[in-house]
């Protein structure tokens, strides 16, 4: 039983990438994460002009009362390396792991030219996709990059045009779930020329406070900024926003948000995405539940007779239907009481 996919006409072992985060910020972490067998990488966010120091405290975690975690929070920004030290982290990977998926990720600053430089720095580096980096919440979004360019449909295009028109790699536009409708944002970077978008990136938050020293949390020396969310609770959201993305459009998507097992992968294919991408998880918990991950999947294709993981890609989606349909389908209705009587017994 093979778990191969075809993304935009790059072939991966497995369908699961280390996204863009602190787990793909350096050579070695690349590398360990390659050979201990994920499908891809995508490598920390690359820039240019806008590289700079981020600050610290960057983290903070919401847990269960059984510490379990709900969500982790990041003020992380881009790299902080420049581009001479990733000239360096690319060779050693290429050396180390020839032949290995490598997902481009970049951002420039507001000036779209900086993004079609930094495509060309990333095709001379043999990147095998782009990812344009439209989503992130924090730091650039005042300086209208990041997540600025998701929420403003034209620039999603114009950028994404931009990189297209510069470079022969197939194009991911990578979007923000802090928009009113992901779908409609998608179409813009399709009808740009985008083969692919990966959703989502972190959704924008406040962690919490700290009520005793009354310190907003993550605090840096007793401010903090809103950040990114990401982790288990966000799945729900990235759900809904891969199944409206693959209703609407005929790109590849990469689904991200809240992956913590293999299971939620697949959710995320049936909903319409070709691979999908780990970010908390692997932060938290190395890159070693990937064996586990991938002879999962893999049990569970042949349990259900499928041959491939094309065989569900997309599978749930037609069931994803407006109110009204769902109202005629039902002659007998639960008192609101048992209802949740039923959802607090689990
Ligand atoms: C600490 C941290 C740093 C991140 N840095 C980046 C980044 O540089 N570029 C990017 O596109 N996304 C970045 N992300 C967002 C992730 O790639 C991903 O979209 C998001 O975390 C949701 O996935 P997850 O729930 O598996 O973490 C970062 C996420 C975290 C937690």
């Amino acid at each position: 039983m093979s778990l191969e996919i075809d993304f935009e006409g790059v072939k991966f072992e497995n369908p699961f990438w280390v996204g863009s985060g602190p787990t793909s910020g350096t050579a070695d972490k690349i590398i360990q994460a390659l050979k201990a067998g994920w499908g891809g990488v995508v490598i920390k966010t690359v820039g240019d002009t806008i590289v700079r120091k981020g600050v610290r405290p960057m983290y903070s975690a919401m847990r269960s009362q059984s510490k379990e975690l709900m969500v982790f929070e990041n003020i992380e920004l881009i790299t902080e390396d420049n581009l001479d030290t990733w000239d360096k982290y690319i060779k050693k990977v290429n050396a180390e792991v020839p032949h290995a998926p490598i997902i481009f990720s970049i951002m420039g600053s507001s000036d779209i030219s900086e993004w079609a430089k930094l495509a060309h720095w990333a095709e001379d580096h043999g990147a095998d996709l782009i990812e344009l980096n439209f989503g992130c919440p924090h730091g650039e979004p005042e300086k209208r990059s990041g997540a600025y360019i998701s929420q403003h449909p034209d620039l999603v295009y114009e950028y994404t045009k931009e990189v297209v028109n510069s470079v022969g790699v197939p194009i991911i536009s990578k979007l923000s779930p802090n928009v009113t409708d992901i779908a409609d944002i998608a179409k813009k970077a399709e009808k740009a020329g985008a083969k692919a978008v990966s959703a989502i990136n972190t959704i924008s938050c406040m962690m919490g406070i700290d009520i005793e020293r009354e310190m907003l949390l993550p605090p840096v020396h007793g401010f903090t900024t809103y950040g990114g969310l990401s982790g288990p609770a966000v799945k729900p959201i990235g759900l809904r926003a891969v199944s409206s993305i693959y209703k609407n459009t005929d790109l590849t998507i990469s689904g991200i948000g809240g992956i913590e097992n293999w299971k939620n992968a697949i959710e995320y294919i049936m909903c319409g995405a070709t691979s999908v991408q780990v970010v908390t998880d692997t932060v938290l918990n190395g890159f070693n539940q990937i064996k586990e991950w991938t002879s999962s999947m893999e049990d569970y294709l042949k349990r259900h007779n499928y041959s491939s993981l094309e065989d569900i890609k997309g599978k749930v989606v037609q069931n994803i239907k407006e109110y009204s349909y769902l109202e005629n389908l039902i002659s007998q209705r639960d008192t609101i009481d048992e209802e949740i009587k039923k959802i607090r017994e689990v």
